[in-house]
């Protein structure tokens, strides 16, 4: 019998989420919560606030939703999933104890630590005092991270100590983060290329998805301030040593840090990583699906992410990813590789509005482009004005183009970019320019 699912949150993420349960042979019945234009045209939007735990659960139970998957990292720190979990609903997402990993940076550190995985180097602090004497004696560059999720946007790469003192002054001293930046991390900083590494689990089994690249910086050449994520690409193709060091440094130990903790975790673990000289460290974690990184895993899924999500949230994953062993071309070390596809490509480019991730105007009219079998528009920060759809958010769109080859996935998302028109619409020419 086919199911009916839900889907929490209204970006870019929870469009590319809707698009392939879509293409579920099931074929269940999706709903949105509260969903974009983009995710409208594929399920039913319907108008519940995530923050209010007690209307999605009684929701569930009206109309005998089978499985929730939730998008976005702020429902989930506040216990959603636990919620929904009391009332006897499936849900792909971690309750608030495996959510404090990303809601809570030191708490994240010290798991690194018992595990003994690679992070960098930090200190946490509560005042500027303190943590302005430490940060004389702080190499430059500097991280400075407010504890408290940010939405993308409480994490600063300081190359100055005037920078350092003004971020750490925004969030201890002017509270810009609230709540989330009364407590921030000092860290040393470390360089190499980044991965998203996309660790579905259900607490006992695991697999990984496609390893991804986000480029979160604003400018070309990663340059200017981070955002959210301007484009992204998968998978990026690792040696096989480098798959076993991050299967074995980083993806047991954590998993087996949470058992050992008795932290349930049903959903994903969003692993951060840079891959340094001395191999791959963590960065951060997140407790939900990349953005705009799941714009770009999803599609090379050889499975169907409905029984994916539905497997991991009964605690059933192992069973069915015997489904799916790997093929000879697949990396071998790739924990879950055969769910996969790594002979396609797939880019996303996100398209923003003039300003992003400073201020910006709403409400302009947007012009998308056709969607094609292997290019196709993600809808994120729209809004559908009545008479049309209009910006409604900092990144408005992602262009999406998957192929064989990374230059013509990256050549289609760029000539469906050229057919989209909103004032002001701006985005990146260099998103996966450099290959792996
Ligand atoms: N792409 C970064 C994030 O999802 O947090």
């Amino acid at each position: 019998m086919p199911g009916s699912v839900l889907v929490i949150g209204s970006g870019g993420r929870e469009h590319a989420i809707v698009r392939q349960l879509a293409r579920s042979p099931l074929q269940p019945s999706i709903f949105a919560a509260p969903g974009n234009p983009g995710t409208a045209l594929l399920a039913r939007n319907v108008a519940l606030d995530p923050a209010d735990a007690p209307a999605v659960v009684r929701f569930c139970q009206n109309e005998g939703i089978d499985l929730v998957i939730v998008g976005p990292e702020e429902p989930l720190i506040a216990g959603l999933a636990d919620h929904l979990r009391h009332g006897g609903i499936n849900v792909f997402g971690p309750g608030a104890m495996g959510a404090r990993l990303e809601g809570d940076k030191e708490f994240a550190k010290e798991v690194l630590h018992a595990a003994g995985v690679p992070t960098p180097r930090y200190q946490a602090f509560s005042s500027s005092e303190t943590a302005l004497d430490h940060l004389d004696t702080m190499d430059l560059p500097v991280v400075v991270k407010a504890c408290g999720a940010a939405q993308g946007k409480g994490v600063a790469v300081c190359a100055t100590r005037g920078e350092a003192e003004a971020f750490i002054r925004e969030c201890l001293d002017d509270q810009r983060f609230g709540t989330s930046g009364l407590r921030i991390l000092l860290e040393e900083c470390v360089f190499g290329p980044e991965l998203s590494v996309l660790i579905i689990t259900d607490g006992q089994d695991y697999c990984l998805l496609a390893p991804s690249r986000d480029h979160k910086r604003i400018g070309e050449g990663d340059t200017g301030p981070n955002t959210g994520g301007m484009g992204a690409f998968a998978p990026v193709l690792l040696p096989e040593a480098l798959c076993e060091q991050i299967d074995a440094r980083v993806v047991l130990p954590v998993l087996a840090e949470l058992r050992r903790r008795d932290i349930p975790y049903r959903g994903v673990l969003y692993a951060g990583l840079m891959l340094t000289a001395h191999g791959p460290t963590v960065l951060e974690f997140n407790c939900r699906f990349g953005d705009p990184e799941t714009q770009v895993v999803l599609p090379l899924l050889r499975g169907d992410l409905y029984d994916v999500c539905a497997a991991t949230a009964a605690g059933e994953l192992g069973g069915f990813l015997q489904q799916f062993p790997a093929g000879d071309s697949d990396p071998q070390h790739w924990a879950g590789a055969g769910l996969s596809e790594w002979r396609r490509r797939c880019v996303v480019v996100v398209g923003a509005a003039d300003g992003y991730p400073g201020r910006y105007v709403n409400g302009k009219p947007i012009e998308l482009a056709a969607d094609r079998d292997d290019a196709w528009i993600i809808q994120a920060g729209t809004r559908d004005a009545g008479d049309g759809l209009v910006t409604g958010g900092g990144r408005v769109l992602g262009a999406v183009g998957m192929a064989k080859d990374l230059e013509r996935a990256r050549g289609l998302a760029y000539e469906l970019l050229a057919g989209t028109h909103f004032e002001g619409l701006s985005y990146r020419r260099d998103i996966a320019a450099k290959g792996d």
